[in-house]
């Protein structure tokens, strides 16, 4: 059995300790938020938070999140008005939008261990995120606007 909390609710798994994260949380929980990319760590579209660290949810098994919190896109923020949330508004950042999930928690993440990034830190702390429709200058734009407001 897992113990664990998802966006603040606590939960106890009693699946195969293996499983993705991912699968828990999109097919068992119905947090569809998180996408399905590669499955093999390369995307970041499955992209949550894990004792508030970014961690790829196609590549972490349940176990991994025994006794931590676990965020996704739908628990950000209760109104979805996280600093990162409104500038993604503010640059109307998306294009077809199955990669901005994880594109957000990566960035809500970054800017928590890093409030001050310089614009290098911010490229480096996104290159793992790919975003197949090349949003990537809204991207960069949006999380230099909510690094002001950290
Ligand atoms: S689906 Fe997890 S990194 Fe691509
Ligand atoms: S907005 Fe389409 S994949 Fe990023």
């Amino acid at each position: 059995m897992v113990n664990l909390k998802v966006n603040g609710v606590s939960r106890q798994f009693h699946g195969d300790p293996e499983m993705p994260l991912l699968w828990y949380l999109r097919d068992e929980l119905g947090l569809t938020g998180s996408k399905f990319g590669c499955g093999t760590g390369l995307c970041g579209a499955c992209t949550v938070h894990v004792g508030g660290e970014a961690v790829r949810g196609c590549i972490t098994a349940v176990s991994a999140a025994e006794g931590q919190d676990v965020t996704t896109i739908e628990g950000l923020d209760p109104d979805g008005n996280h600093p990162v949330q409104r500038a993604w508004r503010a640059h109307n950042v998306p294009q077809c939008g199955y990669c901005q999930s994880g594109q957000i928690m990566q960035a809500a993440a970054l800017l928590d261990a890093n409030p001050e990034p310089s614009d290098q830190d911010i490229v480096d702390g996104m290159e793992g995120n790919i975003c197949r429709c090349g949003t990537y200058q809204r991207i960069f734009a949006a999380v230099r606007t909510a690094a002001e407001e950290v």
